[in-house]
């Protein structure tokens, strides 16, 4: 039974006996496949590093409050962890092209974007791999709007040129571990370009020029789109984002039945309950979420 027939059966069971909504589910195992070691040669590297400027990515709602950090550091490392064993085979099987995390939801909202993001500092953080986070919500490309760069040089462009060097459009950040791709020009053809046979081809390239890089794609909403449902073909593992207790039951069932056929994807809870006086992040990885209560998660 393939993990999305399984979040199915579960959300469906769920469903059934009035439980609560969202469950999580850890990712599949798949074929061992392993990726060519190749030099690092640090792409883009002429370009001005982009400075992460905190205070507005905050201000921005990208990072979580001051007070919160240490709290979602926590969450986010034990996020990565699965996702990374699975890119590298460790304490897991190496499932193909795993390097290759595609982050989705079923709606618009529910989190891609800030998970993105705090995965990527997170792994950022790590020694042995550095992390290449890709703007491929080419609609509304958030973090390229944010880092200064929309319409800028990327990852479009790159797909619509083959002249182009995805090299020369990746951007090296103040943290050397951490690099972007821009989402590129927009374009009316943006969906066949993600599709197209150059996408997968430019995402094996991606990883296989720097055999400790994790590649992250912030992408549109599964539902009523058609870039993402594009783009999971390329990715070798899918974390689909959950609000808490907003996604509606049926339109995640929907979501996750687009990805019926991917072998590998991953459910995390997201939620936020916000106050003046207090912020709540409630997160969830794989069969691990049931174990939690609902109490605000401890260091
Ligand atoms: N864990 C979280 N803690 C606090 N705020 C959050 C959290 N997750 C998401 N948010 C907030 O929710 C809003 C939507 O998040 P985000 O932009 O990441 O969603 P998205 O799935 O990328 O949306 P879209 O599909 O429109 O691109 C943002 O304002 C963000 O600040
Ligand atoms: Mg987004």
């Amino acid at each position: 039974m393939s993990v999305v027939e399984k979040a199915l059966r579960k959300a469906r069971e769920a469903k059934q006996g009035g439980a609560e909504p969202v469950a999580g589910e850890a990712a599949a195992q798949a074929d061992a496949n392993s990726r060519p070691s190749a030099p690092h040669a640090f792409a883009g590297a002429q370009s001005p590093p982009i400075v992460l400027d905190r205070a507005a990515l905050r201000a921005a709602g990208l990072l979580p409050p001051v007070a919160e950090e240490r709290r979602l550091s926590s969450q986010y490392r034990k996020i990565k962890r699965p996702l990374i064993a699975n890119a590298i085979g460790r304490g897991a099987d190496r499932l193909p092209n795993g390097y290759l995390i595609m982050l989705a939801s079923a709606m618009p909202g529910e989190g891609k974007t800030f998970t993105a993001l705090n995965l990527a500092l997170s792994i950022a953080t790590e020694k042995d791999f550095s992390v290449l986070l890709v703007d491929a919500d080419v609609a509304k490309p958030q973090l390229s709007r944010i880092f200064g760069l929309e319409g800028e040089q990327g990852l479009l462009d790159v797909l619509r040129d083959p002249q182009l060097d995805v090299d020369s459009a990746i951007r090296p950040t103040d943290i050397p571990t951490l690099s972007f791709l821009p989402a590129g020009k927009s374009s009316a053809d943006a969906t066949e370009l993600l599709a197209s046979k150059r996408m997968e081809e430019l995402a094996q390239r991606l990883g296989e020029r720097d055999s400790h890089r994790i590649v992250l794609f912030d992408t549109p909403p599964l539902i009523q789109t058609t870039e993402s449902p594009a783009l999971m073909h390329v990715a070798g593992q899918v974390l689909v984002v959950v609000r808490a207790e907003s996604t509606p039951q049926p339109v995640l069932l929907d979501a996750l039945e687009t990805l019926q056929e991917h072998p590998a994807v991953s459910l995390v809870l997201n939620q936020s309950m916000r106050s003046d006086t207090a912020a709540y992040y409630y997160y969830g990885y794989g069969e691990e979420r049931s174990d939690r209560s609902t109490a605000p998660p401890s260091e």
